[in-house]
Parts: structure tokens; C-alpha cells; sequence
């Protein structure tokens, strides 16, 4: 029987300390939805809807009427339902504080240590560390690091995030070095600052800091003490459009309701449930809260062990076992030092704060790290329903949903009751996931062993596996094989053999990486079998040998630590004006905004009057006749206004090559097909999945590139250039190598998903768009095409955007022209914001790259001679694949002098959504060929790879391969700096040492050079244009054409605008880059932003400045708001557009030479790992780079994109895989199943320094670095190279091998082939289907 409606009970809850009451509260609602559109708090962001990016972090606070205590705790807005709300108070980053107000301490040092570069992260950020800091005012930087472990950021690298929260800590000091406990002027290691190049350290000032004063946070409602403690409370029920919520007060009444829904979730922290909804499609007419019943809140010790509350959120489980573990005796904790173990890594904060015990146990997920340890130790649940109360042991039976051990529906979990360990029982728990933290396990397991009293003979073993099929698993039967066997090496053998017969992966499994796991299921078993060896010797030395002491590394798993290190950058002249900010580290213009929540996006805008909402209905075939499209079910959801298709398109629907919705044929499986546009996401999201479209599919479904090779199925011709006689040098070398390098593609990843708003206009076919692009030129030209109208009609407004690295060069164009057709035929304006799914399919990333070399070279490493292929993955279109495969041609030199060199490119077309511009365009993919081939020809030769890096680099003043002049010159003093002042040598030898010394884990290091190219070879590409006002008191508007997108672009307008028309930079304002104020603006791209809009600003500004002249000659000492008061009495005009020309850029394809880039930027990076052989995991120690940054404008914002670049190509080099299925499928469409890196990836110690130089063809003599230090990244594939390398050469294995990106976990478990890897099941790979497949 459904509850009756009238019964709907008012929600109460805080938000920032004010009362929401509402009376319609619907528990399809979430916290984040209600902020955002309700309550228009609009600093929580959406990032990805499913917990998974701390976007949306926000501070829940929860008085608790047994202790009488407050607690604050992290939650992702995204994931909670208002209705867990009764009671609690919410606090924002509205809340924390405001510039309208005051800024609090977090939100000021997060923005002054430049820890915000497009915001979009920040007020997440603020949120994590604001509630660490209300539950611990001092907090060590530990738990700093632990804060921040749920919040992903795309742009800064967490490097200055880190920081910002380390200002916090007792132990911090005014050193940046302060994570070491030492002044970094004390280091031993080289590391100092060389005063004679008059070389800074110092980004910000904390004695700017205000301190944090924490009797000044806001106080907990009086009103929700009383409540909690109102003895008579009710049944609250909470009425939606659809479904019915209920909170039971007592257990008896949870019992009841449990009974007669037996069916409806039990919602505690919602982290199961709410993704199920949301991303599953699940529905549920009632929903049970009992969140807060006394019942299920308790720890219960005793002298056997432990019950806990089935209400008790993982934080709180952890918080109670660490007391029992510093209470009890060792050998009773082991079970609990397991479960801490995996506690600090499952997630982040937040959803260990969020997620229950109970409601864990209870969904029973297949990577549970939690479950097989409880089964491990014996655990058993304590269930309550209408007949009573029964134990049920908490065991493989259970796990595996065996019907005998079922759970039935009306049960209500309790408690859980954990068993103290006794002293010849050991448990342990192990995992490995595609990262340290806040990603679910690839395999993970609980293990146990109990021995016959002061012996090794095995009386009980137990193991569970996670990850391994559709549930955890128990390997009962290879356990039960060995009772009563000694734990020697022979045990450990056949226990091997007997789990890999009895957990059986097909090769054709969900999820992939089938050989990978097999290894670790019994690589994580050996672990564990050295482990316990470990521990009885310790226990009695003489009867229980220890391990080998080269093992011993084996056993830990890395440690996470407070990422620490130094920035290095030249000084200001002591004798430059006070007032010119030029090359000071000036904070981000909006980073306060950032901070505080009040820098707008695009959908942070206000509801336009007669709003739509946009949901997209994309192919599911990669390539399929469309036979009809029936939207009727969808037309008919209430809200819906229309739905959307080409037939409606009134102008092109085909612009060079772009179709804006599919027509007749589909040709990726994420084109658009149709739109459906309804008074709210909801109502269009659900209509749009009624949309239904029948296919036929075509052939040749593409997807590879081999396939395309196969098909000849290209998007251009080839690109060539050709230096020396490549055939001739061949015949005199020493030795020839040939081989195929493989890099997969990228995600951008950017926080802020692709976001429109279309309004048009009542008058001349006129249209708005606010969006966040790198390109609003384009969006104008196909909004233009799509609708047939002049551009003149057409506005584009760009203020921010959260995140783009490339993504949004072209892209939002498509999206502008789809929206905007729908706008048009609905007469109505459309907001469009892309679900992270969405996003992720639709736009598509990175171009994956295939490398085909041929390289000649003399014993002595010196190569004369490289034959290279490139093909690159375009996608279904063209969009940028042409510019993309032009640059891997012509960077595809990097920094070596190979005199003999012959380099061709094409782009293949498939059926993949269609590759696009990213950060790096092309670099990043082929100078990882280049790396790779050198340093198979080290190994050739038997050379260090730094040995032949540095015989074949750029010497001297010399021509490309394409024939342009450029000085290599600090080029080499990069790599002279980088090799000395990181101790290259010593660390190597080091590395050496302690690999001798360890078999399981091994070192290695790796140094690259970089030469990369700023701008584009067509020389219209590299114009800008700027417009400046100045007004009558004396304030500057300056616009530009540069999109703003965290890179800090706009700051630096505001540093060149100060400095040219000498006023203060607080006299000067820049607001938004738009088609209206400059037309025809080229996109923000190639690291270009500052050369051209830096030029075009200071033209304007010197304009001005001669117009001006006259009256400063007549009234020298006058002032700034005199001059401009008497120049406007003069009729001088006071506005003025600037212009820069470009660079004068050309490159001839024909004759294959040219001066294709204004000037290259130098580099070079030594990265340090630390391999674990056994599962494939890395620890990245070290990172030092030396970036030729000539003059810096502004170090703070040229370090943030160095070190945000380097985090972001050590992701995709190393753990960001995208996973396609052979049918062309992006599975990967989420953070869970696509690992960006976060705080625990960065390197321990990360140094940067940017190397003075000159450049006098670019504005002050700088560089542009937005890009360069993507490659850098790639030091780190190259340091596992070297590390898997010593593992392998160790185990007889000394042929040259090729590691392809990126160097997953897998990759490198599988490379650094064992007994473990030769031991498991291979499967012929003619007989199966694998899951998914790589596309380069
Ligand atoms: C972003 C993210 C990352 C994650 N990462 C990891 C990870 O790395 N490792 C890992 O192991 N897990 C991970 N998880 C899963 C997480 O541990 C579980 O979702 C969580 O423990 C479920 O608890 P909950 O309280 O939120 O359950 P809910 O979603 O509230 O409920 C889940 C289920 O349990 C039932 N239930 C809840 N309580 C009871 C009870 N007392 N009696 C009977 N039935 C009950 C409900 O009916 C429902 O069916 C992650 C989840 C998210 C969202
Ligand atoms: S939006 Fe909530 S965690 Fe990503
Ligand atoms: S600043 Fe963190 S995502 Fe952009």
C-alpha cells in the first residue's frame, strides 16, 4: 500500500545558517540540485553527479543527542537526497565566506598560494579543507593530503592546493620546504638557490595571511539541538512527484515499515543507491531512512571483539578501530589493522563520511575492500526483522548471494560483530587499484590463515577475492586443499595453481584486463604469503625462517605522502618601478572569486525567462543506417516541449564536414542524433531515453587504426618532410632497429562539462550564447551555418570556463550550432549542459597515435639515420585531425639532430566520436616515439639512455628537418641544469644499489629533453586584436579576443596594461571576451594566449598613451584621473582597438621546409619511480623541471601551467586509459572508470624552475607555457621504463623491450614478466571477443 500524499511532512534543515522549510520536499531531489536551482547557492558545482570528483563537496553538520557533540563531516552535495536532511545543517561555500562579507583564511590562502587556475574545483577544494579544519584547527599535513584525497582538479596539479591547506599546520613553517622538516636552504642535495642569477622561491607572502580564528565559525543551530533531543519524535514522511520517503524514529517502526515494503532501499549514506538510480535507471517508489536511529550507532567491545553499528559511516568505523588498535593487545587487531588499512584509501573523505557499514555490507559490491576482509576474519551480521533477531555469518555464502545465506528482503542489518585475531591467526587485506586512492580495486582480497598453536601447519585458511567475477569471491576449495600443510614455498605453489584453477576469468570478461588480474590473484596471494612468513618469524625466529631480505620491500604497499618541493624563478629588478607588476607572481584575477563560489559559469546563471532544458539522444551504433526515428513516448512526458532533429536544422547541417545531427546515417556510436528539449533536465532526460531509433547497420564499422590501415580509410593526404638520404645512410650503419610504438588517446577531463545557454532574440533573428569556449569565432560561424543567418546576428559571450586543455576549441560549436537550432524551434531560450557521461562520449579527446620507426645508428649510440610513420585515430570527422597530424610531422624531431631523417603522417578515419585539439596537439603523442626509439637504441648499444639523448641532441645554432634556424642553446642549459641540480648521477647509482637489493620493487629514473613549438605554421593563426577604454574616472576596460580559461590570461592582460599605461592594476578591469566587443578572434590555443592578446593589449595601450602625451607634457606631475579629465576636454579620444599582426609563420608542404613556428620552447625533466614488480603499481618520488620560460610575466601562473601540464601528461602516460569495446563503445565515461591523477600521484618532491633566456620576438621577451609541460610527463613512463627494465634484466631477460602509453598498472605488472605471470591460463586469442580493445 503506497503512503497517502497528504501525510508529506515539512523538511527542516540549515543552509549557511539560515532555516529551509520545505513543504514539498521530494525525495528524487538531491542536495546539489536544490542549492543550485532552489536555493541559487550556486558556488557548489556539478562535476560528474556520482561522488566521484568532490565538485560538489559541501559541509553537513549533525548534532548528536547521545554525546551531546556536533559533527561536521565532508559530503558530495551530488550524492545526498534532501530528505537525509532533516536535522542537519548545511553549510557552502557561500557559507565559509564571501567577498561581499569576509573572506575566510581557506578561501584566502587557496586563492594567494595560487592554488585556483579556472576555479571550477575551488569552492570543492575550500569545502574538504574548511570541514578538516573545523574538526581539527591545527591538522598535520597528513591529514591535509587525506582531505583532499576525494577532489579531483584538472588545471593546477594539487601541488598549491597542498600548500594552501599545509599553511594550516603546526609543523608549517614560512619555507616552502616545510613537508621535510628542514629549510630548504639546508637541503643536502644540490638544490639551492644560485644567488648570483638572482633566483626567487617565494610565489606568495603569508604574512598576508589572515590567521584562522576558530571561535569565529558560525554556530550550530540551537533549533536543531532541540529537535534532535525532542523526545517525542515522529514518523516523518516526505511526499515527491514519484516516490515516497520515510524516516522511521524507532526500530520497531523501522520493522514495520520493513515489512511492508520490503522492496524499498534502506537509504543510509545513499552511495550505492543514489548511482544505481542515477546512472542504472533504477526506480524506487519508497524509499526508508532510518539515518540517525539510535539502534544502529554503536561500538560494542568486548573481550572476544567488536560489534558496530550498522549506522556507522566508513569514517567513523575508522575512527572506532583505530581506538580498539590503540587500546588492545597487538595480536588481537589484525583483522582491524586490515580493515584500517583499506579505510584510508576506499574513496575519498567524503564518501567514507557518507557511506555506512551497514549499507556496504549489505550491496555486497563485487570490489568491495571492505568485505572480504570481515569474511577473512569471520565476521557475522546481526539482522533484525518481524520474526526476530539471527546472526548470519558474514562469509563467502554471503558474499556470493548464495540463496542458503540470504539476507531476506525485510531484514534490517544491525550491526556487524568483528572477532578479535588471536595470536596464530593472521588476517590481512590487499589490493591494487588503477590508483592510490579514490579508485576501486582491480583485484583486492581478505586473507587468513590460522596455525595449529606454535607451529606453521595451516588448521584454517581463507580467501576472498574482490574484482574477480559478479561478486566477491571465496576460494574455498583450493583452502580446504591446503589444511593441514606446512606455509613453505611448495604450500605457496600449489595454492597458486589450485586458485587459478578454481577463479576461473573468462578471457572475454567485463571489465577487461584479464591476464592482469589472473596475475594478481596470485601475486597479491604470494604478498600475503610473505607477509605471514614474516610475522612467525618474527614470533619465533628459530623455528620459522625469515624471507630472503631482497623480498622484504615486497611486503609494503607505498605510502602516501605530503607532496613537497621548491619553485624556482628570477627575481624582479630591483630597480623596476614598484608599481609595474610585470614578472611578479601575481595572484589569478579571479582566484578570490574562485574561492569564495562567486566567479559565475555559464550554468551558475541565472533562470532566463521561458527556459528550456536540453537532453541529447546519441547513437548506439558506430555505424548504421538510421530507419526511423519515433519520438512519440518522448513527446509525451509532461514538460516536454519538443524534440529535436535535422530535419529542423534551417541552414547547413553539414559544416566542412561537421554534421550537427545525424541525417539519414550514423557514423560513431555518441553522434546526435536528436534533442529533447522540456521545462527540466529531468522531464528531458527521461524523455529522451523513450526517443527510440531503429538501425541497420553499415559496414565497414572502423574503429582501429589498423582497421582504418586495412580499409584505407583516411580523413587527409599524407604530411611529409624529408632531410639528408635516409636509403643511403641505411646501408653504413652499425645497426638498424625497427619497431611500433602505441599511444592510446586522452580525455580532457575538464571540470566544467561543455555548458551553453542560447537565447534568442525577439528582433532580426538575432542570438545570445553564453558559453565556455576556446573559439567563440567558430561558435558564431556554425550557429551562423546552422541557422543561415550573418554572423553579425549572432553574439557569443565568453567569461570562464572551467578547465578546456583543447576540448574546447571546436566542440562547443557543434554543441552552440545544436543548441541553437533548438532555441530557434522552440522560440524558447536552451540551456545545455552536458552529464559528464555525455560529455565524455560525445566530445571525444585526445588523438591516439601509432609510430612506425626505422632508426639507423653506430655502436657509439649516434644515429644517422630514422624512417618514421605516424598514424593517428581522427574519428568520425575532420574537426582538427589535419593541424594535429601536420604538427606530429613536424615536431616529430623533438630535440635530436638525426641528419637522415624522413617523417610522414595521416590521419585515419574511423568510427569513433572525432578526435580533437588537446593540450600539447600531437607533441605529447610523438615525441614519446622519439624517446622510445632512442632508448631502444641505449639498449642496443649498451648505453645509458641519457648517453645517447645527449650525443644525438641540438648543439648549436642549426635548421630543422623542415629547414627553419633555431639556437638550441637553452636547450642544453635545461639539460645541463637538470642533470646537475638533480643529482641525476647520484640517484642513479642509488637506484641501482637499492634494486640489487630488492627483487620485488624496483627504481628507476629517467631525464628528457624538450624542444617544442609555440604557434602555427599558417600565419593568420597568429593575429589578435584587443579593445581599450578609458574612462572619465580614470578606470581601463580592457578586452581581447583570449578566452580566459584558468591559465591566467586575463591577469596578464591586467600586468601589461598596467605596465604600459602605468596606473595601478587595480585601475584596470577586464570582464568577458565576446564576438560583439572583437569579432573574429582566433581560438585560445598553441600556448599562444599572451604572445597575441599581450601585443594587441600593449599596442592598444601605447596608442592611448601617444594620444595622451600632449597633456602629460603640459602637467607632468599631474595624476592619472587629471590627464584623462583634460584629454577627454581636448576631444582626445580615449578608446581604442590594438592589433597585432602575428608572426610572420610559413610552411611550404610541397618543398617540406619552412619557418613554421615563431620560436620553440626548451625543456627538461628527471623523474624518479619506484615500481611494485608484484602488482604494477608506481610511486613517483622525485620530479625535477627545468623550463626555459625566457622572461617570465608572471611565475606564479607560468609554474601553475608547468607543473598542471606535467600532472596531466604523467596521467596520460600513465594511469588514464580510455576502454573502448570492438563495437566501438566508450565504456570509460565517468570518474570511476577513468582515473585523472589526484593529490596521492603527484610527485613526493617537485621541484620546477624556470630558466631566464631571451626571446625578443614575444611580448617582455617571454614564452608561452601552456603546453610544454605535457611531455614532461612522460619522464615518468620513461623512469618505469628504466625500473621495469632493471626488473627484467634481473630475471634473464635482457631484450630490448617497448613499454607503450600510457604504462598502466597492467602494462607494467604484465612487462615485468615472473614464475607468476608465466604460471597463469593464456587464451588464444582467435577464440574470443576480448571486452575492449586499444584504437591506436
Ligand atoms: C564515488 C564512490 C567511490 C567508491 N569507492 C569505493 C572503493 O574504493 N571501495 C569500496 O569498497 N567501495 C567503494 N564505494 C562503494 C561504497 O563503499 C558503498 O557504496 C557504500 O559502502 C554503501 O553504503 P551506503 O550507506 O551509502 O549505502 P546505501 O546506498 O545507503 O545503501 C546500499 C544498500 O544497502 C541497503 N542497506 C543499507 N543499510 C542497510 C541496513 N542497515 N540493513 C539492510 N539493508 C541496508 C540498502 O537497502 C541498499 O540496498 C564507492 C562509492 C562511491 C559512490
Ligand atoms: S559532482 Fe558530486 S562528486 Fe562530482
Ligand atoms: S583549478 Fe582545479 S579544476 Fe581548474
Amino acid at each position: 500500500m503506497m503512503p497517502s500524499l497528504s501525510n508529506s511532512d515539512e523538511l527542516i534543515f540549515f543552509v549557511n545558517g539560515r532555516k529551509v522549510i520545505e513543504k514539498n520536499a521530494d525525495p528524487e531531489v538531491n542536495l546539489l540540485f536544490y542549492l543550485r536551482k532552489v536555493l541559487r547557492l550556486t558556488g557548489t558545482k556539478y562535476g560528474c553527479g556520482g561522488g566521484g570528483c568532490g565538485a560538489c563537496t559541501v559541509m553537513v553538520s549533525r548534532y548528536d543527542p547521545k554525546t551531546k557533540k556536533i559533527h561536521h563531516f565532508p559530503v558530495t552535495a551530488c550524492l545526498v537526497p534532501i530528505c537525509l536532511l532533516y536535522g542537519a545543517a548545511v553549510t557552502t561555500v557561500e557559507g565559509v565566506g564571501s567577498i561581499r562579507t569576509r573572506i575566510h583564511p581557506v578561501q584566502e590562502r587557496l586563492a594567494k598560494c595560487h592554488g585556483t587556475q579556472c576555479g571550477f574545483c575551488s569552492p570543492g577544494m575550500v569545502m574538504s579543507i574548511y570541514t578538516l579544519l573545523r574538526n581539527h584547527p591545527e591538522p598535520t599535513p597528513a591529514q591535509i593530503t587525506e582531505a583532499l584525497g576525494g577532489n579531483l582538479c584538472r588545471c593546477t596539479g594539487y601541488r598549491p592546493i597542498v600548500e594552501s591547506g599545509k599553511t594550516f599546520c603546526v609543523e608549517s613553517t614560512v619555507c616552502q620546504m616545510k613537508g621535510s622538516g628542514k629549510c630548504c636552504m639546508d637541503q643536502d642535495e644540490k638544490f639551492f638557490v644560485d644567488r648570483q642569477e638572482k633566483m626567487c622561491t617565494k610565489l606568495y607572502n603569508e604574512d598576508e595571511f589572515q590567521p584562522l580564528d576558530p571561535s569565529q565559525e558560525p554556530i550550530f543551530p540551537s533549533e536543531l539541538i532541540r529537535m534532535a533531543e525532542d523526545p517525542n519524535k515522529r514518523r516523518l514522511m516526505f511526499q515527491g512527484e514519484r516516490t515516497t520517503w520515510i524516516t522511521p524514529v524507532t526500530l520497531n517502526d523501522l520493522v514495520e515499515l520493513k515489512t511492508s515494503f520490503p522492496k524499498a532501499p534502506i537509504v543510509m549514506g545513499n552511495t550505492e543507491v543514489g548511482p544505481r538510480i542515477k546512472f542504472r535507471d533504477e526506480f524506487h517508489p519508497v524509499f526508508i531512512s532510518p539515518l540517525g536511529l539510535p539502534e544502529l550507532y554503536f561500538v560494542d567491545s568486548t573481550d572476544d571483539g567488536v560489534t558496530i553499528g550498522a549506522g556507522y559511516s566508513l569514517a567513523q568505523l575508522n575512527d572506532a578501530l583505530h581506538f580498539i588498535v590503540s587500546e588492545q593487545p597487538k595480536e588481537k587487531t589484525k583483522t582491524y589493522r586490515a580493515l584500517l588499512k583499506h579505510l584510508r584509501t576506499l574513496a575519498g573523505a567524503q564518501i567514507r563520511n557518507m557511506a555506512t557499514l551497514g549499507g556496504h555490507v549489505v550491496s555486497r559490491p563485487n570490489y568491495s575492500d571492505l568485505n572480504p576482509i570481515l569474511a577473512a576474519g569471520n565476521a557475522t551480521i546481526n539482522v533484525i526483522s518481524k520474526e526476530g533477531e539471527r546472526q548470519i555469518p558474514l562469509d563467502g555464502h554471503f558474499l556470493e548471494r548464495s540463496p542458503e545465506a540470504r539476507l531476506k528482503s525485510e531484514e534490517i542489518v544491525l550491526s556487524v560483530y568483528i572477532p578479535h585475531s588471536t595470536q596464530w591467526h593472521f588476517v590481512l587485506g590487499l589490493r591494487m587499484a588503477q590508483r592510490q586512492e579514490n579508485a576501486f580495486a582491480v583485484v583486492n582480497a581478505g586473507m587468513s590463515v590460522k596455525f595449529e598453536d606454535g607451529t606453521d601447519t595451516i588448521k584454517d585458511l581463507q580467501m576472498f577475492y574482490g574484482s574477480v567475477g559478479p561478486t566477491v569471491v571465496s576460494a574455498r576449495q583450493t583452502c580446504q586443499q591446503l589444511i593441514g600443510r606446512q606455509w613453505d614455498d611448495q604450500m605457496l605453489s600449489d595454492a597458486c595453481r589450485l586458485v587459478l584453477g578454481e577463479i576461473y576469468i573468462p578471457p572475454a570478461a567485463e571489465g577487461g584486463m584479464v591476464e592482469y588480474r589472473r596475475t594478481l590473484i596470485i601475486s597479491l596471494l604470494f604478498k600475503f604469503y610473505l607477509k605471514v612468513r614474516r610475522r612467525l618469524n618474527k614470533m619465533d625466529p628459530q623455528k620459522f625462517p625469515d624471507i630472503p631480505e631482497k623480498f622484504m620491500s615486497a611486503l609494503e604497499d607505498f605510502p602516501i605522502e605530503t607532496p613537497r618541493g621548491i619553485q624556482m624563478f628570477q627575481c624582479v629588478d630591483p630597480y623596476q618601478p614598484p608599481q609595474d607588476p610585470v614578472g611578479h607572481p601575481i595572484m589569478h584575477q579571479s582566484a578570490i572569486k574562485h574561492t569564495t563560489g562567486e566567479a559565475v559559469f555559464v550554468d551558475d546563471m541565472p533562470p532566463v525567462a521561458q527556459e528550456l532544458f536540453l537532453a541529447v539522444v546519441t547513437s548506439t551504433r558506430a555505424h548504421a543506417k538510421i530507419m526511423a526515428i519515433d519520438a512519440s513516448e518522448a513527446l509525451a512526458v509532461p514538460g516536454v516541449v519538443d524534440v529535436i532533429t535535422a530535419e529542423d536544422v534551417p541552414g547547413d547541417n553539414n559544416h566542412h564536414g561537421e554534421v550537427f545531427y545525424a541525417q539519414d546515417e550514423v557514423i560513431c556510436v555518441g553522434q546526435i542524433v536528436c534533442t529533447v528539449a522540456a521545462d527540466t533536465y529531468a522531464h528531458a532526460r527521461e524523455a529522451a531515453k523513450k526517443v527510440k531509433i531503429t538501425y541497420e547497420d553499415l559496414e565497414p564499422r572502423i574503429i582501429t587504426i589498423e582497421q582504418a590501415l586495412k580499409h584505407n580509410s583516411f580523413l587527409t593526404v599524407e604530411k611529409k618532410i624529408e632531410q639528408g638520404n635516409v636509403e643511403q645512410a641505411f646501408k653504413y650503419v652499425d645497426q638498424i632497429i625497427e619497431g611500433e610504438v602505441h599511444m592510446e588517446g586522452q580525455e580532457h577531463f575538464y571540470m566544467e562539462t561543455q555548458t551553453i545557454l542560447a537565447i534568442p532574440k525577439e528582433e532580426d533573428k538575432e542570438i545570445v550564447l553564453h558559453l565556455g569556449t576556446q573559439f567563440p569565432t567558430h561558435v558564431q560561424e556554425f550557429v551562423a551555418a546552422a541557422l543561415n543567418i550573418p554572423r553579425s546576428r549572432i553574439g557569443c559571450h565568453m567569461k570562464r570556463t572551467g578547465g578546456a586543455f583543447g576540448g574546447k576549441v571546436t566542440k562547443p560549436a557543434l554543441l552552440g550550432a545544436v543548441s541553437a537550432v533548438a532555441a530557434i524551434k522552440t522560440g524558447r531560450p536552451i540551456r545545455f549542459i552536458l552529464e559528464r557521461g555525455d560529455d565524455m562520449l560525445i566530445t571525444a579527446g585526445r588523438h591516439p597515435l601509432l609510430g612506425k620507426y626505422k632508426v639507423g645508428f653506430m655502436n657509439n649510440g649516434v644515429i644517422k639515420a630514422a624512417d618514421v610513420e605516424y598514424y593517428i585515430n581522427g574519428g568520425c570527422t575532420p574537426d582538427e585531425s589535419e593541424l594535429v597530424i601536420e604538427f606530429v610531422v613536424l615536431k616529430s624531431e623533438n630535440a635530436y639532430n638525426i641528419p637522415n631523417f624522413r617523417c610522414r603522417g595521416r590521419a585515419c578515419r574511423t568510427n569513433l566520436p572525432s578526435n580533437t585539439a588537446f593540450r600539447g596537439f600531437g607533441f605529447p603523442q610523438v615525441a614519446v616515439v622519439v624517446e622510445t626509439y632512442i632508448t631502444a637504441v641505449a639498449s642496443q648499444c649498451n648505453l645509458p639512455p641519457e648517453q645517447v639523448k645527449e650525443i644525438n641532441m641540438y648543439k648549436r645554432i642549426s635548421k630543422t628537418a623542415y629547414k627553419q634556424t633555431f639556437n638550441p642553446e637553452p636547450l642544453r642549459r635545461c639539460w645541463k641544469e637538470c642533470l646537475e641540480k638533480s643529482s641525476f648521477s647520484a640517484r642513479k647509482l642509488a637506484a641501482e644499489e637499492f634494486n640489487k637489493k630488492n627483487y620485488w620493487k624496483k627504481r628507476g629514473l629517467a631525464v628528457i629533453p624538450m624542444k617544442f613549438t609555440i604557434g602555427m605554421p599558417t600565419a593568420y593563426y597568429n593575429q589578435g586584436a584587443a579593445l581599450v577604454h578609458i574612462y572619465l574616472d580614470g578606470s581601463v576596460l580592457v578586452i581581447h579576443g583570449g578566452c580566459e580559461l584558468g591559465q591566467g590570461l586575463h591577469t596578464k592582460m591586467i600586468q601589461v596594461a598596467s605596465r604600459e599605461l602605468n596606473i595601478p592594476e587595480s585601475y584596470i578591469h577586464l570582464s568577458e571576451t565576446s564576438t560583439i566587443t572583437v569579432p573574429n578572434a582566433i581560438f585560445t590555443a598553441g600556448s599562444l594566449g599572451t604572445d597575441i592578446y599581450g601585443r594587441a593589449v600593449q599596442n592598444a595601450c601605447q596608442i592611448l598613451m601617444a594620444r595622451l602625451q600632449p597633456v602629460i607634457r603640459k602637467n607632468p606631475k599631474g595624476t592619472w584621473e587629471e590627464w584623462i579629465a583634460k584629454a577627454f576636454t581636448e576631444s582626445i579620444s580615449l578608446s581604442t582597438t590594438g592589433y597585432f599582426k602575428g608572426y610572420q609563420t610559413n610552411m611550404d608542404w610541397e618543398k617540406e621546409e619552412g619557418d613554421a613556428y615563431p620560436y620553440y620552447v626548451y625543456g627538461a625533466a628527471c623523474s624518479e619511480v619506484e615500481v611494485d614488480c608484484l602488482t604494477g603499481a608506481h610511486k613517483l618520488l622525485r620530479t625535477d623541471i627545468f623550463m626555459d620560460a625566457a622572461f617570465s610575466i608572471n611565475p606564479a601562473l607560468d609554474i601553475g601551467q608547468v607543473e598542471g601540464a606535467f600532472i596531466q601528461g604523467m596521467g596520460l602516460y600513465t594511469i588514464e586509459e580510455l576502454k573502448y569495446s570492438p563495437e566501438g563503445v566508450l565504456y570509460s565515461r565517468s570518474p570511476d572508470d577513468y582515473k585523472i591523477p589526484t593529490v596521492t600521484e603527484i610527485p613526493e618532491e617537485f621541484h620546477v624552475t624556470l630558466v631566464r633566456s631571451r626571446n625578443p620576438i614575444a611580448i617582455y621577451s617571454s614564452k608561452g607555457l601552456g603546453e610544454a609541460g605535457m611531455f614532461m610527463g612522460s619522464s615518468v613512463l620513461f623512469a618505469i621504463y628504466d625500473a621495469v627494465a632493471a626488473a627484467r634484466r634481473e630475471r634473464g631477460l635482457t631484450k630490448t623491450f617497448t613499454l607503450h602509453s600510457p604504462a598502466t598498472p597492467e602494462l607494467i605488472r604484465m612487462t615485468c614478466v615472473d614464475q607468476f605471470t608465466d604460471m597463469i591460463p593464456r587464451d588464444d586469442a582467435s577464440t574470443f571477443t576480448p571486452w575492449s580493445i586499444r584504437v591506436s
